[in-house]
C-alpha cells in the first residue's frame, strides 16, 4: 500500500467534540475503524435515521453494516462494559459482527473502579488542603493504566483466555489490591478473592473469545492489501497525559501520536489527520477552561447542544471557542483538517466570541499553558462577532450560511492555517456540510 492513505480523527478540545458523528460519516470511505486509546470513559452519540445511538467502547463505524471496527492494543477495556455495549447494540439491530478485540488490550477489572471512585473520594476529602477530585468517570481508566505501566498486577485481553495464566496472575492482583486498598475501602467490604475474580473474568473471556485477535497483523495484513483504515481517537488532545492540562486529564495518549503505540500501526500510513472541535468549546470534571461562562449565554448553550455526557449524564461546562487551545492541539496532531461541529446550536445569538490569546501576569500570548494549574492564570483576549440568525440545519453549502455565520467560520479557519473540511448544521449524519 502507498504510505499515507489512511485517515486519523481526535478531538481538538476537552472531549465530545463529535468525533463520533464525524467518524461515522468517514468510515464510510475507509475499511475498518480503529480505536487506539481510552476506553468505557468514551461516550460518542452518533444519529442515524433519526435513531440515537450511545458508544462506548465500541468503534463509531459500527454503524455501517459489515465494518470491521478494532479495538485496539492501546484501549483499556471494561468486558463487562462491552459485552453490555455490543448485546444492546444487537438488540437494536446493528450488526456488531465486525467488532475485533486486540488480545494485548488491558482489562478493567472490578478493583480498578474501586480505585478509582476511592482515590475521587481521599481527594475530594483532602480538597481543603492541596487536594480536589479530577472529576472521573469512574470507569478505572486511571487505575487500569497505571497496573499496565506497573506490569506484575495487570492483566490483558489474551489472559482471559488462558484459565492457568490468568488464576495465576489473579492471586497476584488480590495480593497487592488486598494491601493497597485495605485502608481505603469501607471494612464490611470484602477483600478480593482469586476465585471469584477468576469466574467472573473467565467468563468474559468465554464470551470475548470469537472476537479476540493479534491486531496488529490483521491491520498490517489489511494495509498489504490495499484497504484503508480510520483510526478514531476517543477523548481529546487537552485530556492528552502528556499534552493536556494535567493532571486534569485521562491517562491515555489521546492526540494521534498515540495511534503508533495503540495500534502497532506506524503514522506513516496517516495521510489526513482531521482535528474535531465544537463551535465553542465544552469541558466534563475539573481543571481549568478559560473561555468558561457562568451566565445565560451558556445555559441556552447547554440545552440547545444537548451538552450533558454520553458516559456519565453531567452537566457540560461551557464556554466560547478557544482558538489558543484548538490551534495547539491541531499542532501537537499535525491535524491536516478541521471538523467545525455544532454550529447549529449558536444560532440566535446577538454576539459570538472567541478567544484569541491568554493574557497572563500582565502580557499577553498566543501560545497554549499545557499545565493543569499554570493555566488557570491565563485571561482570554477576545474577538467579538455578530451572531447569525435563522435556522441553518437544512444548509448543506457553506456559501448558503447567513453571511455572519460565514465570517466567523473564516476567521476560524484562517487562523487554524488547515481547511475546514465538514461543518456540522446538527447531530443527523446528512445535516453536515463538506468540502
Ligand atoms: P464525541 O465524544 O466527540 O463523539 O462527542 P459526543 O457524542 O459525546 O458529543 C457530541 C454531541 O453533539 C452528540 O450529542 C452529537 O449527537 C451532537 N452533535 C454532533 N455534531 C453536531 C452538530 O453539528 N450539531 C448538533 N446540534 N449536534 C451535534
Ligand atoms: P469522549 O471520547 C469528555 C474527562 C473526565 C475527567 C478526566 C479524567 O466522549 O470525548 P477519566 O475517567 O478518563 O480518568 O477522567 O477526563 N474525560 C472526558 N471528558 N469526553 C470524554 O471522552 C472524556 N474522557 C475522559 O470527565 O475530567
Ligand atoms: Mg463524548
Amino acid at each position: 500500500m502507498p504510505a499515507g492513505t489512511c485517515t486519523a480523527v481526535v478531538g481538538l478540545q476537552w472531549g465530545d467534540e463529535g468525533k463520533g458523528k464525524a467518524v461515522d460519516l468517514l468510515a464510510a470511505e475507509h475499511d475498518a475503524v480503529v480505536r487506539y486509546n481510552g476506553g468505557a470513559n468514551a461516550g460518542h452519540s452518533v444519529v442515524v435515521g433519526g435513531t440515537r445511538y450511545a458508544l462506548h467502547l465500541v468503534p463509531s463505524g459500527i454503524l455501517y453494516p459489515g465494518k470491521l471496527a478494532v479495538i485496539g492494543n492501546g484501549v483499556v477495556i471494561d468486558p463487562e462494559k462491552l459485552l453490555e455495549e455490543l448485546a444492546a447494540l444487537e438488540s437494536r439491530g446493528v450488526d456488531v459482527s465486525g467488532v475485533v478485540v486486540s488480545d494485548r488490550a488491558h482489562v478493567v477489572g472490578p478493583y480498578h473502579k474501586d480505585e478509582d471512585e476511592l482515590r475521587e473520594g481521599v481527594l475530594r476529602e483532602a480538597a481543603g488542603h492541596s487536594g480536589g477530585e479530577i472529576g472521573t468517570t469512574k470507569r478505572g481508566i486511571g487505575p487500569a493504566y497505571a497496573d499496565k505501566a506497573q506490569r506484575s498486577t495487570a492483566i490483558r485481553v489474551g489472559d482471559l483466555l488462558h484459565g492457568g495464566d490468568l488464576r495465576r496472575k489473579l492471586a497476584l492482583v488480590c495480593e497487592f489490591k488486598n494491601r493497597q486498598l485495605a485502608g481505603f475501602r469501607p471494612v464490611e467490604a470484602p477483600p478480593y478473592h482469586p476465585e471469584t475474580l477468576l469466574a467472573l473474568m473467565g467468563g468474559w473471556g468465554e464470551r470475548l473469545r470469537p472476537r479476540v485477535r493479534d491486531t496488529t497483523y490483521l491491520l498490517h495484513d489489511m494495509l498489504a492489501s490495499g484497504k484503508r483504515l480510520l483510526f478514531e481517537g476517543a477523548n481529546a488532545t487537552l485530556l492528552d497525559v502528556d499534552h493536556g492540562t494535567y493532571p486534569f486529564v485521562t491517562a491515555s495518549s489521546c492526540a494521534v501520536l498515540g495511534v503508533g503505540p495503540g495500534t502497532g500501526v506506524s503514522e506513516r500510513h496517516i495521510g489526513q489527520v482531521l482535528g474535531v472541535m465544537k463551535a465553542y468549546t465544552t469541558r466534563v470534571g475539573r481543571g481549568p477552561m478559560p473561555t468558561e461562562l457562568h451566565d445565560a449565554t451558556a445555559e441556552r448553550i447547554r440545552q440547545r447542544g444537548r451538552e450533558f455526557g454520553t458516559t456519565t449524564g453531567r452537566p457540560r461546562r461551557v464556554g466560547w471557542l478557544d482558538l489558543v487551545a484548538a490551534r495547539y492541539s491541531a499542532m501537537v496532531s499535525g491535524v491536516t483538517g478541521v471538523v467545525l461541529t455544532l454550529l447549529d446550536v449558536l444560532e440566535g445569538l446577538d454576539e459570538v466570541r472567541v478567544c484569541t490569546g491568554y493574557r497572563v501576569d500582565g502580557s499577553v500570548t498566543d501560545r497554549f499553558i499545557p499545565d493543569g494549574y499554570r493555566l488557570e492564570r491565563a485571561e482570554p483576549v477576545w474577538r467579538s462577532f455578530p451572531g447569525f440568525h435563522g435556522d441553518i440545519s437544512g444548509v448543506r453549502r457553506r456559501s448558503e450560511l447567513p453571511g455572519s455565520a460565514r465570517s466567523y467560520l473564516d476567521f476560524i479557519e484562517g487562523s487554524m492555517g488547515v481547511p475546514l473540511r465538514q461543518i456540522g448544521v446538527g447531530p443527523g449524519r446528512e445535516q453536515t456540510i463538506r468540502s
